[in-house]
């Protein structure tokens, strides 16, 4: 019997070495962590439960079945984030490159029907050379189940992909479908064909990292959601995240205790909007004020900053923060901006996830860029997005709501839930100056005739008052008491039901 269980322990031990020491080593020494110890540090001391540590590929060609490591370049299994269950795969890049053979692929299968059936999020960790090219369509068909169970499990719960070393190929597509991508710095990249593929088809010389590394896919492609210093520094981010969202959709997310009072009240939003309505302020200092202990967690902070997408939480419940940011591009609309809050919507609403809007937009950007790049559809992405959301919705004007994008922004006309606007408000079809370009044209000459025709416009419009009285503003509001209000609306909210009509599924523009 004693022989038994010391095979056992023998066999656990050998197949915890992976693709053995050197290997372990050669991935130290490029900086990167081993699955094991990522899955460790994922999951809370001790909570880690494995499945399938001896699972074996099943090829036979090319010599392969002469080596035949346990585990198969996967780590599977369960354990829990701060107490609540996740299921997670980790791909071991010292076996075979972590490249995914049929029994690779079924042993994250397994994971995420578990997690679906059980309701809770699923967060790979990608570390691969891809398809094992040894298994040839054995190991894309393993891709394909995959890829299916990404699609399955979207909008029922989270799903969340760590790249953490080279993901290519087809690979980078289950990732894609994922909720949220993070990236390591320097150590992970992303990309359908690599640089000498690209070299090949289309001559344009590029390293891995211009083409696919952490910086290209959260400034120019909007890929990845953020980039992190270290392996680290990116699973204490992942577990941070998973803090804010509920396991699955038909849960809410959790309640965690708070210590900052929701009355709380902050003079210093009094004078955040500058006298004059050209000069820029941080909207950051709006989120920060509002949230629970100052404490924000920001979403794709690098691309498209003229607008800002995250989670909050107000007395301890997690609220999706949607803003325009008046430091870069006035906080215009644009097709990139229209992509990043759109997407942001739809997870908070398929995760009822409220949502939170702070308003400060001058319209959507003109151009021919902007047209010949469908803005026209990018931008109805937003407007589709929220005219669709049943989630609470509380929106407040800081400053300007100016045209399309007054409607696109969370109006009371896209079903928001509480229309709050600050006296800076301005809510017109457009701003003054571009106002009387327009509708007095005949008198552009005349400078002074001019100016009374801003200042006239002015009067009229650039306050929140007209929409008040139509009742498209609930009420005008003190800066100062934005949190203490916002807070009684999503207390209000908190039993809110609202459906759409049947429909097998939306039609969104793409
Ligand atoms: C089998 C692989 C492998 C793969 C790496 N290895 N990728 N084995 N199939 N796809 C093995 C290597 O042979 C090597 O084994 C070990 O893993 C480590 O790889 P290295 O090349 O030494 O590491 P490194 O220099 O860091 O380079 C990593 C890499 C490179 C950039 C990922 O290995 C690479 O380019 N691999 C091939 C990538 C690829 O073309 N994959 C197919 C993509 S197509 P030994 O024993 O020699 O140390 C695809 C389709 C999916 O994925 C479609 C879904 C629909």
């Amino acid at each position: 019997m004693k022989d038994i269980l010391q095979q056992l322990d023998d066999r656990r031990a050998d197949a915890q070495l992976g693709g053995g020491q050197n290997r372990i080593d050669a991935q130290h020494a490029r900086g990167k962590l081993t699955a094991r110890e990522r899955v460790h540090l994922l999951l809370d001391e001790g909570s880690f439960e494995e499945f399938d540590m001896f699972v074996t590929h099943r090829c036979t060609d090319f010599g392969m079945e002469q080596q035949k490591p346990a585990g198969d370049g996967v780590v599977t299994g369960w354990g829990t984030i701060n107490g609540r269950l996740v299921y997670v795969f980790a791909q071991d890049f010292t076996v075979l490159g972590g490249s995914v053979s049929a029994t690779h692929a079924k042993k994250i299968c397994k994971i995420m029907d578990m997690a679906i059936q059980n309701g809770a999020p699923i967060i790979g960790i990608n570390d691969s050379g891809g398809a094992r090219i040894q298994e040839g369509v054995d190991s894309l068909a393993g891709y394909g189940d995959i890829f299916q169970r990404n699609i399955e499990a979207s909008g029922v719960v989270p799903q969340i992909s760590v790249i953490m070393g080279p993901c290519a190929g087809g690979a980078v597509y289950s990732p894609a479908m994922t909720d949220f991508i993070f990236m390591v710095k320097d150590s992970s990249y992303m990309f359908v064909t690599g640089p000498d593929v690209v070299k090949t088809v289309t001559n344009e010389q590029v390293t891995a990292e211009e083409l696919g590394g952490a910086s290209t896919h959260t400034k120019k492609s909007s890929v990845a959601d953020a980039a992190f210093e270290n392996d680290v520094e990116a699973l204490a981010e992942v577990r941070r995240l998973v803090d804010f969202l509920p396991s699955n959709n038909r849960e809410k997310a959790p309640v965690r205790p708070f210590f900052d009072t929701p009355d709380r009240i902050e003079p210093s939003l009094d004078t955040l909007v500058p006298a004059n309505a050209n000069t820029p302020y941080d909207m950051k200092e709006l989120i920060i004020k509002l949230a629970d202990e100052g404490d924000f967690y920001e979403i794709q902070e690098e691309f498209a900053r003229n607008i800002i997408t995250g989670f909050i939480r107000i007395e301890g419940r997690s609220v999706g923060v949607v803003a325009n940011q008046p430091m870069v591009l006035a906080g215009v609309l644009d097709i990139e901006s229209a992509r990043k809050a759109a997407r942001f919507v739809r997870f908070c609403d398929a995760f009822e996830i409220p949502i939170l809007t702070l308003v400060d937009v001058p319209g959507f950007l003109p151009g021919v860029s902007q047209e010949y790049g469908g803005v026209i559809k990018h931008g109805a992405k937003l407007l589709y997005a929220y005219g669709e959301a049943t989630v609470p919705m509380v929106t407040v004007i800081t400053r300007k709501a100016y045209g399309g994008a007054y409607v696109v922004m969370a109006s009371k006309h896209l079903k928001a839930d509480f229309n709050y606007a600050w006296p800076t408000s301005e809510i017109a079809v457009m701003g003054a100056k571009g106002a009387t370009e327009i509708i007095h044209r005949a008198d552009l000459k005349d400078a002074d005739k001019t100016a009374l025709h801003v200042a006239d416009y002015e009067d009229r419009f650039a306050n929140p008052f007209v929409a008040a009285e139509r009742g498209f503003i609930d009420e005008v509001i003190q800066p100062r008491m934005t949190r203490k209000r916002i807070a009684r609306a999503f207390a209000s909210l908190r039993n809110k039901k609202s459906s759409l009509p049947w429909k097998k599924h939306d039609n969104i523009p793409l």
